[in-house]
């Protein structure tokens, strides 16, 4: 017991959001504070330079797959990955007022009617493979972007998500080539985010892989979760409007101070588990630079990657002064055209459908030697009301 001597539970610990506590195993991911994410023990920078169907393998397997494997594997996800006619004539009846992300959620009820098997492994595989279809018929629907084109699964996981999202002026193969990039650095990220915790958690109770990923997706559309990534670009665009095109480094640094000091939020930096600059931002700015992504925001995102550390790391209160992912990833969206910041989360989700649902065929049907972990049940301390 002596590797859980620093987790023993004491007043401290209450009401800090489990922050720290192990509570179980994730066989996918790690997130290691001075180093950031890994894959099933591959650094994220790694992986990053492979194919989605490649490194789904990796996280289903744990290992990675030969050549043969991962055509095997592909060829079995383009098989799964057309959805039920019903899915999306019922997509296109849900109000387009709502956020893009309440729809998902929806989406994912409707596909739960007309696509679930009751059986884990198959329910993880088939919702992996129909997800991009899902996510581009929520956002043809929601942006006025006309019918969904159909799928093209044999192009590849991303390339058909690509071909099926109908966003005008698109930049095909950029815009491929991003969101392929922003998809495998979404993957997963440990066992303890708040969406897969929360998913793992009602998948304990029985309900089943779409719902559960439904009430996954829920706890990712909080701004302190998945919508920091639009609100992210929100940040950008006031520094723009206020400071116009003098983003010198002085100039920002001046105007981050005032923001502080006026007890305004800085969006982009901090995490509850990373102690260093993310390492999936990493991979994001040195994308940016190798193709020398151009255009204000990428430059004030540049910018604010030097200024914001210095500032922050001034206040001994703040434990991560350094950039998360969502400093960069809205900018390198919209510099390959993807200007729509209302679907980022949604395009988080649909990454993270593919670790939260391993790791749900993980806790559910491998876990305790294949009886499964028992539906979560912590205890809450009573107490009176002051
Ligand atoms: C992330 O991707 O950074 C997260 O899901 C947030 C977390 O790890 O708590």
């Amino acid at each position: 017991m002596d590797e859980f001597k620093d987790y023993v539970i004491t007043k401290d610990k209450l009401d800090t959001g489990l922050r720290g506590f192990p509570i179980g195993y994730c066989y996918t991911s790690d997130v290691l504070p001075n180093e950031g994410l890994y894959y099933a023990g591959k650094p994220i920078a790694e992986l990053a330079k492979k194919s989605p169907e490649e490194v789904i393998y990796l996280l289903l397997h744990g290992k990675e797959g030969n050549a043969a494997q991962i055509k095997e594997f592909s060829i079995d996800l383009q098989k799964r990955s057309r959805c039920h006619p019903e899915v999306e004539k019922h997509i296109n009846l849900l109000p387009k007022s709502a956020h893009p992300m309440d729809l998902f959620s929806c989406a994912l009820h409707i596909a739960s009617t007309f696509e679930k098997k009751e059986d884990w492994k198959e329910d993880c595989l088939n919702l992996i493979a129909k997800a991009p279809e899902i996510v581009a018929h929520v956002i043809n629907h929601h942006g006025n972007f006309g019918k969904t084109p159909n799928s093209k699964p044999e192009l590849g996981y991303m390339q058909n998500f690509t071909h099926m999202l109908n966003v005008p002026n698109k930049n095909p193969k950029l815009l491929e080539e991003v969101l392929t990039l922003f998809n495998i650095l979404h993957f997963d990220h440990g066992g303890g985010n708040l969406s897969t915790f929360v998913g793992k958690a009602v998948a304990s109770g029985l309900e089943d892989m779409y719902g559960s990923i439904a009430a996954a997706m829920n706890a990712l559309n909080g701004p302190r979760h998945g919508r920091a990534n639009q609100e992210n670009l929100e940040f950008l665009h006031e520094i723009q409007d206020e400071l116009g095109k003098d983003i010198s480094e002085a100039n920002v640094e001046r105007l981050l101070r005032k923001r502080l000091s006026d007890g305004k939020l800085v969006f982009g930096f901090g995490h509850a588990v990373l102690r260093v600059e993310d390492s999936r931002a990493k991979v994001l700015y040195d994308y940016a630079k190798e193709k020398t992504l151009k255009g204000p925001l990428v430059e004030l995102a540049l910018v604010l990657r030097q200024v914001g550390p210095k500032i922050l790391k001034e206040n001994p209160k703040i434990t991560d002064p350094y950039p998360n992912v969502d400093a960069i990833s809205g900018t390198v969206l919209v510099a390959s055209g993807f200007n729509y910041p209302e679907y980022f989360t949604l395009l988080f989700g649909l990454a993270r459908v593919v670790g939260i649902s391993i790791q749900i065929l993980d806790e559910r049907a491998y876990a305790r030697d294949g009886k499964g972990v028992p539906i979560y049940r912590p205890n809450y301390l009573y107490k009176e009301k002051q």
